[in-house]
């Protein structure tokens, strides 16, 4: 009685102010034109309707998070160029570095990608001819001037030479189309760039000290140069984000600890994020990737990097406690909203039936994924991975745990689907960087990957089967 008697006297007062602000709206001037005077009537059709705010507010957003995906280097070109002296590497003895430069077929082969959109008209033209000459340093430093390589940004002196290099999401997480030549072409936000090879692009960085320091806090021993060879070993496509939190070097089976470069599109609707989820969703990982991978000018907090037998580095340099004091130097943390609006709205690209698919092989496969394939199960048609927790035991897997270990909950994420044809097809990339899936890429194509469920799992596939079921996950 006495609840009931205190829901009626809220319910009332409810009431009472939904009259009052009823009433408020009511005499309110609903939005007329408040010059002339006029309220709306049988002449005058009154105001237009009230913009979509949120619409304008998204737009504004999403093209904001594209320069930032582009072209914001958070202040870390302090770090790349700055500490590492990355540009010297660039720029070579006779434009004032060190070593022999780092010519634009250099560049290319370590899978750097130049917009063609940023070069002026004459300068695509002499390219499509021929009459560039790709081994000269000074053609790189000539592009990173125009902006058009990929994920490279260059401050220059007043001299024209360059000052320093900063690096940009775009750099692993953008291609290009070839649509000029193979590495040059129109940007493809959000396909990983699987022929970049970010480990010997680091490498090739004079001072490597820095990286090497950081790593002697989990193998004291270690030099400059294991240190490069580590990064040598990770190869086209691959990057290792969790080397410098826990200075697993290796695989235990001896191979490279790097993962494949996931994409960057079709995110939305997604809990967890990166091969292992437990980290977090994408504005933890925008954030972690600016500040700690990135080395942006930034503020990062996750107390769970203290850990000191999980993360022996990360908890000994206190990355969990990442923080620039005075909030208008920090370079990142206003920019995540804006990034986050643009990762969730980059389109996936969609398979061409005919082209990049068999239909109806692709429809069989499709009866084979929800039945007794089991896919389904883990990789929710149309998200493609579980809504709500989207992590899985190794166990569960029945894979190792190395990768899933380096994670704060030692699982691995039921990974996207959308857009594997691309992988499988190739598409611009290096015919021998194209295929591998899981993430460390063990399975060179598609089948492999089926064939390995079919065992794991014991579906009892025919080969038939298995090939629709491949149909179908390129039509995702
Ligand atoms: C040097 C290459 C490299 C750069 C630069 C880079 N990333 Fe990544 N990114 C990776 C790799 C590798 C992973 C997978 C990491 C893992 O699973 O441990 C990843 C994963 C991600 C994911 C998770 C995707 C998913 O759902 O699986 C997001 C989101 C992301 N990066 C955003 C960014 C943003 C934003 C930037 C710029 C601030 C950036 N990355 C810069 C290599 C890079
Ligand atoms: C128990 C949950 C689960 C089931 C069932 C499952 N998957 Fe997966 N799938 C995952 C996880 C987790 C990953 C990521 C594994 C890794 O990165 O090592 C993955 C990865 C993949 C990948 C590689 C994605 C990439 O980007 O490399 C493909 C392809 C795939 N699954 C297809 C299938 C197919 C086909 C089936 C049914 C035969 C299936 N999966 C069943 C959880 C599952």
């Amino acid at each position: 009685m006495n609840a009931l008697g205190i829901i009626s006297k809220r319910m009332r007062l409810v009431f009472v102010i939904g009259v009052l602000s009823c009433g408020v709206w009511i005499f309110a001037d609903p939005g007329g034109d408040l010059n002339e005077g006029k309220g709306p009537g049988k002449n005058n059709p009154g105001p237009p309707p009230p913009p979509n705010s949120a619409a304008q507010n998204a737009v504004q957003l999403v093209n904001q998070g594209q320069q930032i995906f582009r072209f914001d280097t958070f202040g870390d070109d302090a770090y790349w160029g700055g500490t590492l002296q990355l540009h010297q590497a660039i720029e070579g003895t006779n434009f004032g570095g060190v070593g022999p430069g780092i010519s634009p077929n250099t560049a290319l082969a370590l899978g750097l990608k130049v917009d063609v959109t940023a070069l002026p008209p004459p300068l695509q033209q002499q390219l499509r001819k021929g009459k560039v000459n790709l081994d000269d340093p000074a053609v790189t430093l000539h592009l990173i001037k125009l902006n058009s390589v990929v994920g490279v940004k260059g401050t220059f002196n007043a001299d024209g030479s360059l000052r320093s290099v900063g690096l940009t999401c775009a750099l692993c997480h953008s291609t290009v189309d070839d649509s000029l030549a193979p590495g040059i072409g129109r940007r493809l936000d959000g396909w990983a760039n699987h022929d970049l090879d970010p480990g010997s692009i680091i490498a090739a960085a004079p001072n490597i000290a820095p990286i090497t320091t950081l790593l002697q806090a989990a193998i004291p021993t270690i030099t400059d140069d294991q240190v490069r060879a580590v990064l040598h070993s990770w190869g086209p496509g691959k990057f290792d984000a969790e080397l410098l939190l826990d200075g697993k070097a290796m695989r235990p089976d001896g191979g490279p600890a790097a993962t494949l470069i996931p994409n960057a599109f079709g995110l939305g609707g997604y809990n967890l994020h990166t091969w292992t989820g437990g980290w977090g969703t994408i504005p933890y990982w925008n954030a972690f990737v600016a500040v700690l991978e990135l080395r942006g000018v930034g503020t990062f907090f996750d107390e769970r990097l203290d850990d000191t037998n999980k993360w022996p580095i990360a908890a000994a340099f206190r990355f969990g406690h990442t923080s620039v004091d005075d909030p208008d130097n920090d370079q990142v943390t206003s920019k995540l909203p804006a990034l986050q609006m643009y990762q969730l709205s980059i389109p996936a690209p969609k398979p061409k039936p005919g082209v990049d698919f068999d239909a109806a092989a692709a429809a069989r496969g499709d009866a084979l994924f929800s039945g007794m394939a089991n896919c389904n199960s883990c990789h929710r048609e149309p998200l493609w991975t579980e809504p709500g927790w989207n992590d899985h035991t190794p166990l569960e897997m029945k894979i190792d745990s190395f990768q899933a270990d380096r994670s704060p909950d030692g699982n691995y994420k039921t990974m996207n689907l959308t857009g594997v044809f691309i992988r499988e097809r190739g598409l611009f990339m290096n015919p021998a960087n194209k295929g591998r899936f899981y993430h460390d890429g063990r399975f060179q194509t598609l089948t492999d990957v089926v064939d390995s469920y079919n065992t794991r799992f014991n579906l009892n596939l025919t080969a038939q089967e298995e090939s629709d079921l491949v149909e179908y996950l390129k039509s995702l």
